[in-house]
């Protein structure tokens, strides 16, 4: 039994996917006469929610369309993580202004992370009166009896009361790829870094019962699904929540049980709670992909305090010295905050130490963004805008080299990748992901995609490799 966790009980979706039927009869939707469009910010999260309202949208009949102007309803699932990501919600949310005009019946919802932040919610009802539901991540589960509202009622709906969250199972899913999946095994974070807006919006650290995720990653090789990701904001603390003695190393264990030819991911790793347990498992599981995302945010211990972070710069580098004595393959990469309130020239050098000691195979770096409500948000923040974009451009161009230097070392090799979709150019047509994780190009018939084959890679730069199939 859980010991903290709360659940939504299954008659719950059940009725849920009850009033989808009822809906679809009230809308006189018959055999996908109306569309929708669901339009997505932020993390992988986001992307595993859209495919539930997508999931419960299907239900209702609806059809899919990329086209504002054709929707019959649109969902705008949203991310607060920085300004930058906000301002391009708002920025599209009111140029539905047109659509709703030419379309004046269209329903639109925004959902997701901004709108649980209650100056946001506040916002669109003030500023965007063409928004006619908003509901926060804890609510997704009774979208269908939300939206059943504004369609009966004809009133404005807004639901983002503040709540801890709980796990919902059972909801229909409308999953985008046929090679890649998501697969949520928990929600939340406890973890409270100083500086993020995650812990506010998407409540406390809930884990999924190992049964109910192992049973979805079955059916998902069944269904031919070939790269499984393993979302969850820390995956390292999941069960902890539980009583069941099943850590995330188990868990990647059980997942590594079922037969198939199939590769395991997972994002994102914390690393206060990596230990040698998952990186042994890892060594030790042959479908556990050779690929560890381990954001260190910074090289500065003075700022990793302040972050709260609860970790060092020399534990960190110990920590990835002991996952690389395990896999000397291991691909390795990050997330990096520069322009942290207070921080100098030197602690961003530290940074930048870290990252020539550790060689990153990539770095996803970011400029600090003040989110309302966060104890960094309270702190003096004295060096400018110029300043902190001098510092990221130092990292991004480290970032790069480093990346362009890792990416020479496959020229002339042959690795297995995963041929995943097409890159919509001529020349390299297709798109495929070596074990590590790392994007090569290639030249092929379509019909590989959803397969393993070996390729040699020709060429290579900062952000891709380039490969030719091996005997082709
Ligand atoms: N749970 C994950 C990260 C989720 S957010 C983890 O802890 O690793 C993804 C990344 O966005 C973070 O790793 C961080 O680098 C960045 N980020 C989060 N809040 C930010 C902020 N306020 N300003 C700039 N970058 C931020
Ligand atoms: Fe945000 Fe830290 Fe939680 Fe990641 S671990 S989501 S950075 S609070
Ligand atoms: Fe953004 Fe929410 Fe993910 S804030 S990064 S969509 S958890």
């Amino acid at each position: 039994m859980a010991k903290s966790t709360k659940t939504i009980d299954n008659s719950e979706i059940y009725r849920q996917i009850g009033l989808c039927g009822t809906i679809r009869e009230k809308l006189q939707i018959d055999e996908k006469s109306l569309l929708a469009m669901v339009d997505t910010y932020g993390c992988q999260q986001n992307e595993a929610d859209s495919e539930k309202i997508r999931g419960y949208l299907a239900e209702m009949g609806f059809g899919f369309t990329q086209d504002e102007f054709a929707a019959d309803i649109i969902v705008v699932n949203t991310c607060a993580v920085r300004e930058h990501a906000e301002m391009r919600v708002l920025g599209n949310v009111g140029a539905l202004n047109h659509t709703k005009k030419a379309k004046p019946g269209q329903i639109i919802c925004v959902c997701g992370c901004m709108v649980q932040q209650e100056h946001m919610a506040r916002k669109i009802k003030m500023s965007y009166p063409i928004v006619d539901l908003v509901f926060g991540p804890h609510e997704l589960w009774r979208f269908p009896e939300l939206l059943l509202e504004v369609i009966e009622r004809h009133k404005r709906i807004f639901a983002t009361e503040k709540d801890d969250g709980a796990v919902a199972e059972g909801i229909p899913l409308r999953r985008d790829g046929k090679v890649k999946a998501w697969l949520s095994i928990m929600y939340g974070c406890n973890n409270f870094c100083s500086y993020c807006i995650v812990p506010y919006v998407r409540g406390r650290e809930r884990s999924r019962q190992p049964e109910d995720i192992v049973r979805e990653a079955e059916r998902l090789v069944a269904e031919g699904y070939k790269d499984i990701t393993l979302l969850g904001q820390n995956v390292n603390s999941y069960g902890k929540d539980l009583d069941r003695g099943v850590d995330f190393a188990d868990l990647l264990r059980m997942i590594n049980g079922i037969p198939g030819d199939f590769l395991i991911r997972f994002m994102t790793s914390h690393p206060k709670d990596a230990t040698e347990k998952l990186f042994k498992t890892m060594a030790e599981c042959e479908k556990c992909a050779r690929h560890l995302h381990l954001p260190v945010q910074s090289g500065n211990d003075r700022i990793l305090k302040v972050m709260n972070r609860n970790y060092d710069s020399a534990t960190y580098i110990k920590k990835l010295e002991l996952a690389r004595s395990y896999m000397p393959d291991l691909v390795v990469t990050t997330d990096i905050i520069v322009g942290f309130p207070g921080e100098t020239d030197e602690e961003f050098r530290d940074t930048l130490r870290l990252c020539e000691k550790v060689r990153f195979d990539a770095m996803f770096t970011f400029i600090y963004s003040k989110r309302v409500g966060t104890p960094a948000a309270n702190m003096p923040d004295p060096y400018s805008r110029e300043e902190k974009q001098a510092h990221f451009d130092a990292l991004t161009e480290t970032a790069n080299r480093i990346s362009g230097e890792k990416h020479r070392e496959y020229e002339g090799k042959t690795v297995r990748v995963l041929v995943d979709g097409e890159t919509g150019r001529e020349g390299y047509n297709l798109s495929s992901r070596t074990n590590g994780g790392r994007l090569v190009h290639l030249k092929g018939d379509t019909s590989l995609i959803g397969q393993f084959i070996n390729v040699r890679i020709t060429a290579s730069n900062t952000w891709a490799l380039y490969g030719e199939l091996e005997n082709g």
